[in-house]
């Protein structure tokens, strides 16, 4: 969707908004898939409820793009613009045992940096990719950590209000790879607490899950993560694997041979290659199993 009113991009621009014209998700996802659409930077945290609302007034639809790394996005020209936080280095900020951390901050960057000063816990979450505010969203986990548990405060703007609020993290559901957020809120700034540990020992263990996620996940490919949520008790990837699904493909998309949740982009694969293969997958283990695996991947259809 192209935003071509003069006077709209005007407006936008006093409010700290920088408009980009046609700007392909495939640059901006890690499955590198998506279609192209204008970019609106939001460079001011406290205009966002007044630039939600002109679009909303101009009718102009409009999605939230964090890090890119969990989304599969439809191909072609979209209709809707793509809303984005300018990302923040580090965007981190201590006092004593608390983080207060921009969501535009990458996760594994805020990880490191609290390390550095002393912060530990996060250390599962190294190698997670993706920006604070999809982790907040998501209620990212790994190896036993998730990021939920050292939430205080979280400051965002609410879609329900329409104006930007500050929960407590007592007041947040997090759960399994799923929170209490509404779709449509947007993350802004996430104060943690985190427990004092040396670096060194923090380093140490940032070590162990790096070899852990090294060894059996394909990361230097595009992929968006897991595909599929894990069934209560059980696992997606085994259960793929035991099917010999492991280097399935339709088109470019394909079952990774290092990891079978793990759905990866070899070459130019397209949104719909993308889709046929998860529900394909989906299907055998449907079939196979009886279990009806829920997507971790977020999909934006038109
Ligand atoms: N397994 C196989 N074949 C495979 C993949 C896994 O047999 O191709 C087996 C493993 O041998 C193991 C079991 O399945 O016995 C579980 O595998 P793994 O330890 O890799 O964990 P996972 O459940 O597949 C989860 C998260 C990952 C996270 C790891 C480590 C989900 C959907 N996935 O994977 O998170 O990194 O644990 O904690 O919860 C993500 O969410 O995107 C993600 C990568």
């Amino acid at each position: 969707m192209r935003i071509s009113d003069k006077p709209m991009a005007v407006r936008l621009k006093d409010l700290g908004v920088e408009l980009r014209p046609g700007v392909s998700l495939t640059e901006k996802t890690s499955l590198g898939i998506g279609g192209t659409t204008d970019e609106l930077l939001l460079h001011q945290y406290d205009t966002i409820p007044h630039v939600m609302r002109l679009l909303a007034d101009e009718n102009i639809p409009y999605r939230f793009l964090g890090g890119g790394t969990n989304v599969l996005i439809a191909d072609g020209e979209l209709p809707y613009v793509v809303l984005h936080l300018p990302a923040a280095h580090p965007g981190v900020r201590i006092d004593g045992n608390m983080a207060y951390v921009d969501a535009s901050a990458d996760l594994g960057g805020t990880v490191t940096f609290c390390a550095k000063n002393d912060l530990g816990g996060m250390e599962g979450l190294i190698g997670v990719p993706g920006s604070i505010g999809g982790a907040l969203r998501m209620n990212a986990g790994a190896y036993g950590t998730q990021i939920g548990s050292y939430v205080r405060e979280v400051e965002l703007y609410r879609a329900s209000t329409g104006e930007i609020e500050t929960l407590r993290g007592n007041d947040i559901r997090f759960d399994y790879r799923h929170t209490s957020f509404a779709p449509n809120d947007v993350m802004l700034r996430v104060k943690l607490e985190l427990p004092s540990k040396p670096y060194k020992e923090i380093l140490a263990g940032i070590r162990v899950c790096n070899e852990k996620r090294r060894a059996s996940q394909p990361l230097n490919q595009k992929s968006a993560g897991c595909i599929f949520k894990n069934p209560p008790g059980g696992s997606a990837g085994r259960m793929i694997d035991e099917l010999k699904l492991k280097g399935h493909r339709v088109g470019d998309a394909m079952v990774s041979d290092r990891h079978a949740n793990f759905f990866i982009n070899v070459g130019t694969a397209s949104c719909s290659d993308m889709l046929r293969l998860i529900d394909e997958v989906r299907e055998r283990v449907r079939g196979s199993y009886g279990i009806v695996l829920e997507n971790e991947v977020i999909v934006w259809q038109n």
